[in-house]
């Protein structure tokens, strides 16, 4: 391990999730009406690679639309944020869109990547640490829809930058989102901003096939959920029992992708039995798609205000600029 990165460990920033909750989490779900289960258990080492894989599909636009957005405005972005920014990103992600931003931003100081996964932070670190020798790396591990405790770069930064791209907001509820916003508000402070990839309303056909590729690769995403609860926890899930679904929801403006059993069934999970019937439904992901007055509705819930924007309707994809509303 680094030494950067073990002086952050023994600096104690980040609580690491509590143990066993993956398991509590899991059994609540599929004994609620209707089951569900936790969308950030989709992220273990499979299921990243095949997002990954997924963001390199022809019908999954949103990344695409997105960097192409960053490489034709982020002059402009780096102008409106400024120079000695602390960077803190939520989720470290494959760092396409961060090495872009990074070597875009006048002067950069420090760089936090923040996640649940230990695995995903050093590999965030390793991988841009030589691109950017100058900049301090600060991994935090911690949830990010919780309000973080940043760690302190070598000398005061003039602000603080969250970055938050991907649309990952859309994963949740209006109420959550509206957390997860307060939260960050919480961390960036009077004087600080966050840049927010947002996916936007457009023709169902479109937003159905980006959840629906051809190659079968968001499928394999989905059901490796499954996949990952009986690697680890002991589950007996039979995958070809079981078949991904997502559908844009026009009326709730969200995709809502879920896991539907193909036959009557049992499976068991730690001496428990859950009974499926025949097309029964495990909800797994929400992935919203934002209207510029909702987003804007839902950023003063919390506190912030839009304050500069990027791509829009013609695009498909945003991208905005907050601060904290003046009080
Ligand atoms: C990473 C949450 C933005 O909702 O579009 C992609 C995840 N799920 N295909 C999205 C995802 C299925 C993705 N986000």
């Amino acid at each position: 391990m680094s030494p950067l990165l073990a002086s952050w460990d023994e600096a104690g920033y980040g609580v690491p999730p509590a143990e066993g909750s993956m398991l509590e989490d899991v059994l609540a779900g599929l004994s609620a009406s209707p089951r569900r289960l936790p969308t950030k258990y989709l992220y273990d080492a499979r299921g990243s690679a095949l997002f990954e894989s997924i963001t390199r599909q022809p019908e999954y636009y949103l990344t695409r639309t997105e960097l192409a957005l960053l490489d034709a405005h982020l002059p402009a972005i780096a102008d409106a944020v400024g120079p000695d920014v602390h960077v803190v990103e939520y989720g470290s992600g494959s760092g396409r869109k961060t090495e872009r931003l990074l070597a875009a931003l006048h002067a950069p100081l420090a760089y936090t990547p923040v996640e649940i996964s230990q695995a995903a932070l050093d590999a965030c670190v390793a991988r841009l640490r030589p691109r950017f020798p100058r900049l301090a790396m600060l991994p935090l591990r911690a949830d990010f829809s919780r309000p973080l405790q940043l760690p302190r770069p070598p000398r005061p930064p003039a602000r603080t930058l969250v970055f938050f791209p991907g649309s990952t907001l859309g994963n949740f509820t209006d109420d959550d989102a509206v957390a997860l916003l307060a939260a960050m508000a919480a961390t960036i402070g009077d004087h600080g901003c966050a840049l927010v990839g947002i996916d936007l309303v457009k023709d169902a056909a479109v937003i159905e096939a980006a959840y629906n590729d051809a190659a079968g690769v968001t499928a394999a995403f989905t059901l490796n959920l499954l996949a990952r609860l009986n690697r680890e926890l002991g589950a007996d899930f039979d995958l070809s029992g079981f078949a991904h679904r997502a559908r844009y929801v026009a009326a709730r403006e969200r995709v809502e992708t879920s896991l539907v059993s193909l036959r009557e069934q049992r499976v068991h999970l730690a001496g428990q039995v859950f009974g499926f019937a025949r097309d029964e439904a495990i909800h797994v992901e929400y992935s919203h798609k934002y209207r510029d007055e909702r987003f804007a509705a839902l950023a003063r819930r919390a506190g912030l205000e839009v304050v500069d924007g990027w791509g829009g309707h013609a695009e498909g994809f945003g991208l905005r600029l907050l601060r904290r509303s003046a009080r």
